[in-house]
């Protein structure tokens, strides 16, 4: 028996909408674009699933009712220019880190267009740490967006390194330049002692959502908790690697956190007085995404 997909859509996005997800007609859609293998703008050509394809829908659509992450159900999530695969153990890469990483890679253009003494000295070559990798999606969008860097990912989690080292290995299958990654903890300087001194750009996107925070059961129950919660105010990891960056960075490199949206002042102030040009960085809603500086 084939079902009709456009009929099946609009009853999927009404038992999604039922079960409180946030956009119901999109997963409704993106999980019928999956099932049929078929890019999403492709759907208003699409008659009839195979019966086969019916029943993964409606099993798909029932997991998604239940608040598992689409980006769970489809196995993938697209970020800075490349696809990275996830799944249970590591976290989701989130469209509000490609504001950190859009900023990260127009470090160039910004020392293009400053005063000569002040132009970082970014060429081939230019060390970028990535702390608290997770799947590598930092790491790996800005080896793709600059082939000629070294980039490195430091992760611990052992669920999370095993998705990173996938993804890493299909990036430099798909022709990126390799990544070296890192098991340890990020915020002990043994872990990265190697790049003392001589990391151009200090990237991170590390757990920064205080303790006693509500969150929606998709990140409850799928993000790793030590992915998302930073203490009680969300800044035990932010505070070690504001003071790590000064060891790692090399004179005039430049570090880039990205921080809970109620954190307007407190990576900033944390920030100021030990390194220069500290400034917070707000997404197009308004809301502080994230703050920069760089090392003395
Ligand atoms: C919010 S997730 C971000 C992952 C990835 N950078 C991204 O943007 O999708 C934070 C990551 O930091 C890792 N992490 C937390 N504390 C860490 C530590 N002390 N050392 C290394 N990794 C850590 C977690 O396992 C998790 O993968």
């Amino acid at each position: 028996m084939s079902a009709r997909v456009r009929p099946a859509i609009a009853e999927a996005t009404a038992r999604l909408a039922a079960a409180s997800v946030a956009s119901p007609r999109t997963d409704a859609e993106l999980l019928a674009a999956f099932v049929l293998g078929v890019p999403r703008g492709r759907l208003v050509l699409a008659d009839d699933f195979t019966g086969a394809q019916a029943a993964a829908f409606a099993a798909l659509v029932g997991r998604r009712a239940a608040r598992e992450p689409l980006q769970h159900l489809t196995g993938s999530v697209h970020f800075g220019g490349v696809d990275l695969a996830v799944g249970p153990g590591v976290f989701i890469p989130r469209p509000e880190t490609e504001l950190l990483v859009d900023w990260a890679t127009k470090i160039r253009d910004l020392g293009a267009k400053r005063p000569p003494s002040e132009i970082t000295d970014l060429g081939a070559g230019a060390v970028v740490l990535d702390l608290g990798s997770g799947s590598g999606a930092i790491a790996l969008a800005m080896a793709h967006a600059w082939p000629d860097a070294r980039v490195v990912a430091v992760e611990q989690s052992p669920a999370a390194l095993a998705w990173l080292r996938r993804n890493a290995a299909a990036r430099k299958e798909a022709g990126d330049t390799p990544i070296t990654v890192v098991e340890g903890d990020a915020t002990d300087l043994a872990t990265t002692a190697a790049w003392r001194g001589r990391v151009d750009l200090l990237l991170s996107n590390p757990p920064y959502v205080p303790d006693a925070t509500p969150v929606p059961p998709e990140v409850a129950d799928h993000d790793p908790a030590a992915a998302v919660f930073g203490g009680p105010d969300g800044l035990d990891v932010i505070r070690r690697i504001v003071t790590l960056g000064l060891d790692l960075l090399r004179p005039g490199g430049r570090v880039a956190i990205e921080h809970d949206d109620t954190h307007a002042t407190a990576v900033v102030d944390l920030l100021a007085g030990r390194y220069t040009d500290a400034a917070m960085h707000r997404d197009l809603a308004g809301r502080p995404r994230f703050s920069t500086a760089r090392r003395p």
